[in-house]
């Protein structure tokens, strides 16, 4: 990776500056000064930066369990963003995957890995996401079989479910994996069902787990690296 892009995804500076101040001579890699912006490190070099030592870590990648009330956006006039919620040492480096809706909680992921980001997000990929839905009123048996085929949801678009299974009366689980926007509470809707409560209960390969309401923490090195495989990329293509 280049070293200010390195220096600007820690969230040391713009990329503008980043290079002034590696051209004024203060940035050393491996105990050397250095000039060269555009010059490679890895995983291994020592960068340091006005004396201090730049955290070498590779990308970070965080789950995150949403609370309701939280918006998936940076800013909003009446709700809090969920940005609030990242840690501070992490909260100018990552970027939420793709979004959920204000009421809905559970699994969000965030990271400072662009290309990932991408590739999760995109329909191309088709990365599963499993919801937890209740309903508004008694969930019919007849819907396991309804869902199996192509749902009109309106607006010129169509769903594809994965799977769903009735839980009981008010409870169902739901897979997709397109990520249309309100796409559970559309599907649900048409087959005139309200979704009064709604949680992502897996992303990919990534499961919630116990993880507390409103916390954050950071992926294991087995997570983040079945996540990089359900989108075809290894670490090394990263670099
Ligand atoms: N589908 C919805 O309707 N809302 C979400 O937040 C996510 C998926």
């Amino acid at each position: 990776m280049r070293l200010d892009r390195f220096l600007s995804m820690r969230g040391i500076d713009s990329r503008k500056s980043i290079k002034k101040v590696i051209r004024d001579g203060r940035v050393q890699v491996d105990g050397k000064t250095v000039y060269d912006f555009a010059m490679s490190i890895d995983g291994n070099s020592v960068v340091v930066m006005d004396g201090v030592q730049i955290q070498n870590e590779p990308y970070v990648t965080l789950m995150m369990n949403k609370p309701e009330g939280y918006m998936c956006s940076m800013k909003d006039e009446h709700y809090p963003s969920v940005m609030n919620l990242v840690p501070e040492n992490y909260r100018k480096r990552v970027r939420m995957v793709g979004r959920l809706d204000n009421d809905t909680t559970g699994l969000l992921l965030l990271t400072d890995n662009g290309v990932l980001n991408a590739r999760l997000a995109s329909p191309k990929h088709g990365i599963p996401k499993t919801y937890h839905v209740e309903v508004n009123h008694i969930l019919k048996p007849e819907l396991e079989e309804a869902v199996k085929y192509p749902i009109d949801i309106g607006k010129g678009e169509v769903a594809h479910v994965d799977s769903l299974t009735i839980l009981d009366e008010y409870h169902a689980t739901i897979t997709v994996h397109e990520g249309k926007y309100h796409e559970i509470k559309r599907i649900f809707g048409k087959f005139s069902y309200d979704v009064i409560r709604l949680e992502r209960i897996a992303f990919g390969p990534l499961s919630l787990g116990g993880l507390s309401l409103g916390t954050c923490r950071l992926l294991t090195r087995e997570e983040y690296f079945s996540l990089l495989a359900s989108v075809r990329l290894r670490q090394e293509d990263l670099l």
